[in-house]
């Protein structure tokens, strides 16, 4: 018996590092998951991998009609949806003194409007038979990064989204439920980009303020997203889930 048997889960996002872990997780756990990506060939790869428990579907998550067509795609092929996962994301750095306007919207269209579109449509679409919305943060939701102004707001944004939906669905009675995920740097792609050809074991060490710390990997964080997608978390909502080996309290 699978923690998600029956259960269909939209991931954004899923066609690399976490959403790729959260894909082949869920899928093993018994649910359809159906994956999106801007990267055709890497979603359509994985779904064909991961057989008939997935499907891919080709969604701009900034993109308000990408996101109405995505949820009346799953509406037709399965008549339900009972989580969604806010996955997708980009990282950019910039110096304040730099940083264009253009980078910083750009930043907040993907990270930050895929969230709230994915919140309202995903109430829209969860609210009469129940469900949970799992929206990806940072820790750099609460710590500032240097360089990483633009990120930084658009993840302290996903929290408040995260807070302003679970209040708005326990108000009106919906059994939905929405949470955030704040991990601190996790090996994937997204990160190797940001120091090509270190190994994970010394991605995140510094021996005077990170002892012993290292890269999560991304079925770490999978592991938690498939809490909070399965009925073993019913009755967590509005939580700020901080995945981050106590990062917070060292500083970066
Ligand atoms: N890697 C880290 O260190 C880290 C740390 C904290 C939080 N996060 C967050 O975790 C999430 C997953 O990150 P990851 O490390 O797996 O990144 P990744 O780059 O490996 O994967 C991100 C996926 O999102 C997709 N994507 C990007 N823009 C998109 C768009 N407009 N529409 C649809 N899909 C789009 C990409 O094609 C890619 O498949 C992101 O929200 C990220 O901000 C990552």
């Amino acid at each position: 018996m699978g923690r998600l048997n029956d259960k269909v889960v939209l991931v954004t996002g899923g066609a690399s590092g976490v959403g790729r872990e959260d894909v082949l997780l869920m899928a093993r756990e018994g649910a359809t998951v159906v994956l999106t990506d801007c990267n055709v060939d890497a979603g359509e790869a994985l779904a064909k991998e991961v057989g008939d428990h997935a499907m891919f579907l080709r969604h701009d998550v900034s993109s308000e009609a990408d996101w109405q067509a995505v949820m009346a795609a799953v509406e037709a092929r399965f008549g339900r949806l009972d989580a969604v996962v806010n996955n997708a994301g980009i990282l950019e750095s910039a110096s304040l003194e730099e940083a264009t306007l253009e980078h910083w919207q750009r930043i907040q269209r993907i990270n930050a409007d895929s969230c709230f579109l994915g919140c309202k449509y995903g109430v829209l679409a969860l609210k009469e038979r129940g469900g949970s919305i799992v929206n990806m943060a940072s820790v750099s939701s609460w710590l500032p990064v240097d360089g990483y102004a633009a990120y930084s707001a658009s993840k302290a944004a996903v929290g408040a989204v995260t807070r302003a939906a679970a209040l708005h669905c326990r108000k009106r009675g919906y059994s939905v439920r929405v949470n955030s995920v704040h991990p601190d740097g996790i090996y994937t792609p997204m990160m190797q980009a940001s120091a090509p050809g270190v190994d994970p074991k010394y991605m995140l060490f510094d021996p005077a303020r990170n002892r012993g710390g290292r890269a999560c990997m991304p079925n770490e964080i999978a592991n938690v997203v498939l809490f909070l997608v399965s009925d073993e978390s019913r009755f967590v909502s509005g939580a700020e889930i901080r995945v981050d080996n106590a990062i917070l309290g060292m500083g970066l």
